[in-house]
């Protein structure tokens, strides 16, 4: 197998990586900035460079050559070489700023160049403490600066579309959000204009950067050049906490991080995974974090006269299971919702068929045929529609499916609708029944949560802990991100702690009471309404569902949280209900 030298170590290696690569795979740090491993490489910032060299074979033995002291003798290149753009060839000789003090001053002088017209406002700039230019310049740079001069100044607080900002001064030229418009979104909006220390990127005249996939420009941009119009200011990055999940704005099901600060949910960042996203999500379901925010239903609402009012849960449970009692089970039906976890999904299912005995069990199918695209969009805003195929969401023998429902409350096959999940009212995708009473579980206050004769608050993927599987039949696991109604965030182990998560008290002046709401994931809700109607159920939690999900689907067998891990697992989907 060929080999390759680097430092006082040697690598066997296949192929032709780049020594960029290679390093980095192999746990050798190497600053840099145009590269990233989805573009292509122009080697422009010359952050990277290092020493390379051959061995020198003897052209009789092939075996290297020796000097007087018995060492090796490498014949180096006469210029550091960038490593991100140099394929490894057997016999190659690599040295890193670990063994060279050229490569050492190589890289702090190359900062220095680079810190030159760098505005250094550090201070109000969104990416610091998540700035890869910051954190090489501690690590790799010059102790000061050598210039006093006045720098270059260029336009800054630039809206380049309606959802980034440009602040050319800092912009280093990398190249990396042009090269994301012509090789990742081919929108090919973006350029760069001027010349010399006065190039920066922007669009043709005229025209807005407002490619649905903006905002990966953002992530992707080494310094602060560009950030977000919706978080600028909103947060510093040392304030946040971030924990790994899903996106759940459509079948795709990107892979993301969560970021939370006061336990309200600041942002969604996309978070690398082969399988599902790459390195990449769109503006849409970037956005889509408001949602988690915004009118939320904190705490259990019962019917009183008119209105709702606040109930406890034990009251509210209990007048949910009268009302299920007093129905016929074929006067019930059950509509689970594609937005929950597979943990909910199965629960509610052994509810409506085990518990209550009814064969209307259905979900509705959300689709816009508007937001599908040939890169990550789907039609199905659902994140879970394969889920609720694979748990078995559909009427039993002689059930109705979810169509035939409205028809059926209005001539009275049907009497009572338990909603998890879903607005099937303020979606349009029925039209408001005038008969039959609704039992409805709901993390938002929503058309068809105010027509509720009990209303059960639900919890948002960002406050539960359950599995998704998207389109491509991928499963994914989320976890809690933000703590629900008496949850403490410090004691939930997979929960992203921030500084303040761990150092600050509810008696600070600044905590904020009010972004906890009062929730219950819908696989518990299912389980407390099977309790009231008599039937004696006790998961101990959504990952002792799973474990009887697994057990009992086919596609799942063998699988627990831990095997799903970070990235998730691909199915072998053949669609087999629960027997
Ligand atoms: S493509 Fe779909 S899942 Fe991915 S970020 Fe956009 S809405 Fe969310
Ligand atoms: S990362 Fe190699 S030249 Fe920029």
């Amino acid at each position: 197998m060929p080999k390759v030298y680097i430092d006082d170590d040697v690598f066997e290696f296949e192929g032709r990586p780049k020594i960029l690569e290679f390093c980095l795979q192999h746990g050798i740090e190497l600053p840099y900035f145009c590269y990233h491993p989805a573009l292509s490489i122009p080697a422009n910032c010359r952050q990277c460079l290092v020493e390379v060299g051959q061995l020198v074979l003897n052209r009789e033995t092939g075996q290297p050559e020796l000097d007087a002291e018995g060492k090796v003798v490498v014949r180096f290149f006469p210029k550091l070489m960038p490593s991100c753009a140099t394929e490894i060839t057997d016999g190659m000789v690599v040295r890193t700023h670990r063994s060279s003090a050229l490569v050492r001053r190589a890289q702090r002088e190359n900062l220095e160049f680079i810190l030159l017209n760098h505005p250094l406002d550090c201070p109000i700039c969104d990416q610091a403490g998540e700035c890869p230019l910051q954190e090489l310049t501690y690590k790799f740079g010059p102790d000061s600066s050598r210039f006093e001069f006045v720098k270059v100044h260029k336009p800054k607080r630039i809206p380049l579309g309606p959802r980034v900002v440009l602040d050319a001064e800092r912009c280093i030229n990398c190249t990396r959000c042009v090269r994301f418009t012509e090789e990742i979104s081919r929108s090919r909006q973006l350029t760069i204009i001027q010349r010399g220390d006065k190039n920066y990127p922007f669009t043709a005249p005229g025209m807005s950067f407002d490619d649905p996939y903006s905002m990966n420009t953002i992530d992707i941009c080494p310094v602060g050049a560009l950030t977000s119009a919706d978080f600028r200011f909103r947060a510093r990055a040392w304030e946040m906490a971030s924990t790994p999940s899903i996106c759940t704005g459509c079948a795709r099901g990107c892979s993301i991080y969560i970021w939370t600060r006061h336990n309200r949910v600041e942002r969604f960042t996309p978070r690398h995974n082969p399988l599902v996203n790459d390195y990449w999500m769109c503006d849409e379901g970037r956005l889509s974090y408001r949602r988690l925010n915004e009118n939320r239903l904190d705490g259990p609402h019962v019917r009183e006269f008119e209105g709702l009012r606040a109930a406890s849960w034990e009251e509210s449970l209990r007048r949910a299971a009268h009302l299920l009692r007093s129905a016929p089970p074929e006067q019930i039906a059950v509509l689970a919702s594609a937005s929950l976890s597979l943990e909910d999904l199965y629960v509610i299912r052994r509810l409506a068929f085990e518990v209550l005995g009814t064969p209307h069990l259905d979900f509705l199918r959300h689709e816009d045929p508007s937001f599908e695209d040939a890169f990550l969009r789907l039609r199905d805003r659902t994140p879970n529609r394969t889920g609720c195929e694979l748990v078995g969401i559909s009427p039993g023998p002689d059930g109705l499916p979810v169509q035939q429902w409205p028809q059926a409350l209005r001539d009275g096959r049907l009497r009572l609708v338990l909603v998890f999940g879903d607005d099937p009212l303020g979606t349009g995708a029925w039209p408001v029944p005038e008969a039959g009473e609704w039992i409805v579980a709901s993390s938002h206050w929503t058309e068809t949560a105010s027509r509720a004769q009990v209303l059960l608050a639900l919890c948002t993927h960002a406050e539960a802990t359950g599995c998704f599987v998207n389109q491509q039949g991928v499963l994914q696991r989320v976890r809690p991100a933000k703590a629900s109604k008496g949850m403490d965030r410090t004691l939930v182990p997979e929960m992203g702690k921030s500084r303040l998560d761990h150092h600050a008290t509810p008696f600070d002046r600044w905590w904020g009471h009010e972004h906890y709401f009062d929730c219950r994931p819908g696989w518990e809700l299912a389980q407390g309404l099977m309790r009231e109607l008599g039937s004696p159920v006790d998961y101990t939690g959504p990952e002792a569902v799973f474990a009887e999900l697994a057990q009992a689907i086919p596609a799942l067998r063998g699988l627990s949280y831990a095997a799903i891990g970070l990235q998730g697992v691909r199915l072998d989907l053949h669609p087999q209900p629960v027997a």
